[in-house]
């Protein structure tokens, strides 16, 4: 499973970049905004994340008819080869994606909840389904369930191009395991939550104890 990071912050791509682990990242309005990124900013903003990241960027679409998601893929697309435009699962979404997917550029279907949604998005030309597992749990649906079959939906055919499933909405580390375990092609994950990945109590201490053995050894 490829690492994604879902995040805009610049900092924390850097730090992820650093780690060796990265293959990717995706961004959302709601992430640049807590970046504190600015309108004008936008696509020098998503240009600094395509030279820190060796893989796809996902950069969203605002716009809520074809024509103008289409413009708009295109204006994101021609700011660097890596950006993958991000199109949110909808009618004028799936037009759009058809139309950028004839021209080359590459489209990640987001705010993908269903398995019908996840065929229609790879029907349609997407290169990336993002079915979202936390925002499910948030409505007491069992998000992880959701992704299983779409994952297992996805790779019942051959689409004529290239799918990969992006497990979304990660809000645990568990959610992280689950998404291995059922091999789906990556994970997108908040900074905190590749954290938590990295953390297991049992190796901090395992640290600590090394550690002041080493000292015994050095004072013998
Ligand atoms: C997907 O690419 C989205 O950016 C993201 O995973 C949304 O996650 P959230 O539900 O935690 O906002």
């Amino acid at each position: 499973m490829k690492l994604f990071l879902d995040t805009a912050d610049i900092a924390e791509i850097e730090e992820a970049a650093s780690w060796g682990i990265l293959a990717g990242v995706t961004t959302n309005p709601t992430l640049y905004a807590r970046a504190g990124g600015t309108l004008s900013e936008f696509p020098a903003h998503i240009k600094r994340i395509c030279e820190i990241v060796d893989g796809p960027v996902s950069a969203e679409t605002v716009s809520l008819v074809r024509d103008e998601i289409i413009s708009e893929g295109e204006r994101l697309a021609a700011i660097d080869p890596r950006v993958v435009v991000k199109v949110p699962t909808m009618p004028e979404g799936l037009a759009a994606t058809k139309r950028l997917a004839e021209l080359n550029v590459r489209v990640n279907m987001t705010l993908c909840f269903t398995v019908p949604q996840a065929i229609l998005a790879a029907r349609a030309g997407a290169a990336y389904v993002s079915p979202f597992v936390g925002r499910f749990d948030d409505i007491s649906e069992d998000g992880i369930a959701q992704l299983a079959q779409v994952v297992q939906a996805v790779s019942n055919y051959d689409f004529g191009h290239d799918v990969e499933v992006i497990a979304a909405s990660i809000r645990s580390a568990n959610h992280v395991t689950q998404a291995a375990l059922m091999g789906v092609d990556i994970a997108t994950v908040p900074f905190k939550i590749l954290e938590q990945c990295v953390k297991h109590p049992l190796t901090d201490r395992g640290i600590e104890s090394f550690l002041s053995d080493w000292e015994k050894v050095k004072n013998s």
